[in-house]
């Protein structure tokens, strides 16, 4: 990331100190309250915009943060805290959805819920939306096979040791999910979609693999989107077995042609729900250690 221009105006700023307080590269530094914040550390800067979102007097200029991207926080338009709890109860992963496509304006403003999810450095995820039905199918296919070709090595007792005594931690789970593949494999092989559940829409998260925290990155901004989706009466399904595929098996990343050096990190099927849910349903009591 190249250096960014920050400047703090002298007749604007009231020296509070907010922006060294926020800063979390402290980039500022103020050695008294008497004195304008100096911009010390500029070189390992964000761009994150704490420093211009916190000060109530407009004094920063930050290149990276022009005026264009800057917003004032509308108390009243919040959701109180009973909505946003709310939203949260009703949500479901959807897997029956209306052959409706979703307009592109809202697919965007649920990707632009994804992008405002926080990251780690500040370094966002890449979206890859695809709407394409031949697209769609061969993801499908490629999914079902990538699982029918694992399924019969799985399923061999002898096999099922060996990867036990060889990786105990990562194969017990797959062991335990035999039956789902399976269901999976049949599901598919009599026509029917079992991995995007004929979604119209399927959003990919990808990143540049080698960057810290990029799954997590994925799956906050995953979370993000669905629960705007949510909001929108969009449905949506986490597709974990488009992503497990995607983690041993190229071909889906060839076809969606992923840069070089980055990974599918998540993926996420959206689509109008052909059923709608009367009930929700709490899910199990917390589990929390309290230190
Ligand atoms: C990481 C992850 C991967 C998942 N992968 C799939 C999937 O491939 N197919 C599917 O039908 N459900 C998938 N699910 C959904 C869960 O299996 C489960 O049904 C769901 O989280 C519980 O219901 P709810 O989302 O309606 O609360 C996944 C969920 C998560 C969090």
């Amino acid at each position: 990331m190249a250096m960014p221009k920050i400047t703090v105006d002298q007749n604007k700023c009231k020296r509070d100190g907010l922006c060294v307080l926020v800063c979390p590269e402290q980039v500022f530094e103020q050695s008294d309250k008497t004195k304008i914040p100096a911009i010390v550390r500029a070189d390992i800067c964000l761009s994150c915009g704490h420093c211009v979102a916190i000060c109530p007097h407009g004094a920063i200029a930050h290149e990276s943060v022009p005026s264009s991207r800057i917003r004032p926080i509308v108390q009243q338009k919040l959701p109180t805290p009973e909505q946003l709890e709310h939203l949260i109860c009703v949500r479901r992963s959807v897997r029956a959805f209306k052959d409706t496509p979703v307009a592109t304006e809202v697919i965007e403003t649920i990707l632009n819920g994804a992008r405002r999810a926080p990251s780690a450095n500040n370094r966002p995820t890449k979206y890859i939306v695809i709407q394409d039905r031949a697209v769609l199918a061969r993801i499908r296919d490629l999914t079902a096979g990538y699982f029918k070709k694992n399924l019969r090595p799985l399923g061999n007792r002898i096999i099922q040791r060996l990867l036990l005594a060889f990786a105990k931690e990562s194969m017990e789970d797959a062991i335990h999910l035999l039956p789902d593949f399976r269901m999976l494999v049949e599901s598919a092989e009599r026509g029917a979609d079992p991995v995007l559940h004929n979604a119209p829409v399927l959003i990919i998260f990808h990143a540049k693999s080698s960057l810290s925290f990029a799954a997590v990155n994925a799956n906050l901004a995953l979370q993000n989107a669905w629960l705007v989706a949510q909001s929108l009466g969009v449905g949506a399904l986490y597709t974990g077995y488009v992503q497990a595929t995607c983690e041993r098996d190229s071909r889906i990343s060839k076809l969606l042609e992923i840069p070089r050096g980055h990974r599918v990190f998540a993926s996420l099927a959206i689509g109008y729900p052909s059923v709608r849910f009367a009930n929700w349903i709490e899910k199990e009591p917390l589990s929390v250690r309290w230190v």
